[in-house]
């Protein structure tokens, strides 16, 4: 089982989560962060730090989400580690809820 982020970290970015890893499993791309499902542990750590709601329980990724499960595999592959918090993207307050953000993911 692993941890996977959703949709609404899309554009916002806020980070908070990687601070508690204690396996150091998120990757960050330009506007979203994903999570490697080898690496991490199940520890649910993260899931109440994010401020977006974004991170889901593999079991528990709402059925218009399924496609984050693949997205965070196939990324955490690509892109490079992240470990310390770093300040929310600039519009982050403005995206935060907002539905149909996949088509903004930079890759
Ligand atoms: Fe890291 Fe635990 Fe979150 Fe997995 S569930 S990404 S191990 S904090
Ligand atoms: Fe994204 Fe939430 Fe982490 S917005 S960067 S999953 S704290």
């Amino acid at each position: 089982m692993t941890f996977v982020i959703g949709e609404n970290c899309i554009k916002c970015k806020y980070t908070d989560c990687v601070e508690v890893c204690p396996v150091d499993c998120f990757y960050e791309g330009p506007n979203f962060l994903v999570i490697h499902p080898d690496e991490c542990i199940d520890c649910a750590l993260c899931e109440p730090e994010c401020p977006a709601n974004a991170i889901f329980s593999e079991d528990e990724v709402p059925e218009d989400q399924q496609e984050f499960i693949e997205l965070n595999a196939e990324l955490s592959e690509i892109w490079p580690n992240i470990t310390e918090k770093k300040d929310p993207l600039p519009d982050a307050g403005e995206w935060d809820g907002k539905k149909g953000k996949l088509d903004q993911l930079e890759r």
